[in-house]
Parts: structure tokens; sequence; C-alpha cells
């Protein structure tokens, strides 16, 4: 394993290297979820690149930058267990050096569910991998289902600006109970940790809903919304069925693939999780 602090260190090894490259993006508390996409790029190419980088442009100024988990020890450590991984870990310094002027704005899949919530945040994480693409330079780069719409901003970015990248989706990796796993679970007391599988369960109620027949938009919400209000440490923020392609909403009767989404504040952490229905029709 090799560890590379800066653009120049990234860029020798990088070019001491044939073949294909991998590319896995994260901000670091790595978890089964990171791992799997280092499995993934592991398996398809034949090097890959990890970065590791808590991007402050992503945060709102109410939000969770300074108190975002970090432990890069334990973060390397887990990565050794793939000798080969070339692991990226710039300085903000670095990323973005003083007089900083140019932004990525992906426009109308930014626009609603987080990025409504979160406004800037899109514009951070388009900008920070659009960066990051241009330092490593993949073949291909690897991202979790589990952030949706940030899976489908990508997409669009790269559809737009010619990156030639192939952008492939892993599946949420969940806990035992169904919990999808993400760094900021570590914000989650016992009782708040044992409250967290509501989000999985209401959007497998409505998925049961889906299944035996259900098509309206409204009660598929209502449905998901039900379940939460039954966990009262659960404050809901959103819960949406959207287009699975545009990410707009859906009303009234839906056809082809649908995303159901929710962003749930639980004691500190505001948790997200979402599921994609109608793939085959
Ligand atoms: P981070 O939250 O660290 O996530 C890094 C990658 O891991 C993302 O592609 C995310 O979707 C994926 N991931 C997280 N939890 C997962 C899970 N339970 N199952 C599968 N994949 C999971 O997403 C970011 O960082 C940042 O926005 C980033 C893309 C690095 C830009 O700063």
């Amino acid at each position: 394993m090799i560890v590379c602090e800066s653009i120049d260190a990234l860029r020798r090894e990088r070019k001491l290297r044939t073949g294909t490259f991998g590319f896995v993006p994260t901000m670091g508390y790595l978890h089964e979820g990171h791992l799997e996409l280092v499995r993934r790029a592991n398996a398809e190419n034949d090097h890959v690149v990890v970065s590791i980088f808590v991007n402050p442009t992503q945060f709102g100024p109410n939000e969770d930058f300074n108190a975002y988990p970090r432990d890069l020890e334990r973060d390397l450590a887990m990565l050794s267990a793939f000798p080969d991984v070339v692991v990226f870990t710039p300085s903000v310094q670095e990323m973005y050096p003083q007089g900083f002027q140019t932004y990525v704005n992906v426009e109308a899949v930014s626009q609603g569910l987080e990025g409504a919530r979160r406004p800037g945040h899109f514009r951070g994480v388009a900008t920070v991998v659009a960066k990051l693409f241009n330092i490593v330079q993949p073949q291909r780069a690897y991202f979790g289902q589990k952030d949706a719409q940030q899976l489908a901003v990508i997409r669009q970015m790269v559809r737009d600006l010619a990156f030639p990248i192939e952008i492939v989706g892993v599946p949420t990796v969940r806990a035992s109970d169904g919990l999808a796993l993400s760094s900021r679970n570590s914000y989650l007391t016992p009782e708040e940790r044992a409250a967290a599988p509501v989000l999985y369960r209401a959007l497998c109620a409505a998925q049961a809903r889906y299944e035996s027949g259900e098509r309206d938009a409204e009660t598929l919400r209502e449905t998901m919304r039900a379940v939460l209000a039954a966990e009262p440490l659960a404050h809901v923020d959103y819960v949406s069925v959207a287009d699975a392609e545009t990410l707009c909403e859906c009303e009234g009767a839906i056809s082809g693939a649908v995303l159901l989404s929710m962003a749930v504040r639980i004691g500190r952490a505001r948790l997200i999780d979402n599921i994609t229905l109608g793939i085959n029709g």
C-alpha cells in the first residue's frame, strides 16, 4: 500500500503503472460499504486508487464538517488488506489552495431531494469529484447506490463533460438488521442505533405494497411515513417517490423505475436510505 498526500506524488505513482485504474473516492472513516467498492475496483482493474478527503465544500455552514468522524490510521489498516492499493490523502490546502474559484454545477438532477435540503451540497461533490478524476485519471470509478442522487449527479457530469470514465454503481451494503452502513452511524447512541433500521423497514413496507400491485405514488409515500411515525426517535426530513432517472417527484400512478428515498433525523445523525423499484418493468 502506498499513501500519497500531494497531487504531485499521486501523479508520480500513477505514471509508474500501466494498465487500468479503478478509483474509489471516499471521505474516510471506512466501513464494509466502502470496502465493497474497493473489492469491486480491485476485481475489475489492474490498479486501485482510494481517496480519503473530507471535502469542506459539500458541507453547509450548519452541517457536520468539523464533527465528521476521522480516523486515518484505522482507515489505512483496513485498506492494507489490499496490498496494491494507492491511497490519496490530500489536505484541504492541497485541494483548495488560496484563490480557488472554479466549481462544477450539475443542474436539474441536483435540485430535488438532498439538493433541495442541502443547498450547494452537490456543487461541492461534483467539484471535488471532477478534480479527483483529473488527478487520478481512472478508467472506472465506483460509487454506492446508498447515495443515489450523488450517483445520478456524477453520471450526468461524466456525460456532459465527456470524462472518459465508466461510472459503476454498487448496491447498498447493510447491517444484518437492514440499516445501511454509513460513517454517520457512529453518531448514534445504542438506543438510537436500535431505532435506526426503521428507515429500511419503511422502504420495505412500501416495496411490499408495490409488489402487491399498489401504484399510487402518494399511497407509497404514506406507507413509508406511517412506518416512520411509529418510531418516536425518528424525525422525518422527507420521504420521496421519484422517477429513477430524472429524480422528479411522482404524482398519481407510477410506471417504470422509481426511486423510493428518505432522510430521517435520529439524534444527532441525519440518515438517508433508498431502494429502486420497477427496474424490470
Ligand atoms: P462517503 O460518504 O465516504 O462515501 C464514499 C462512497 O461509498 C460513496 O460512493 C458512497 O455512496 C459509498 N457508500 C457509503 N455507504 C455505503 C454503503 N452502505 N453501501 C455501499 N456504498 C456505500 O460519498 C462521499 O463519501 C463523498 O460525497 C465523495 C463522493 C467522496 C465526494 O466527497
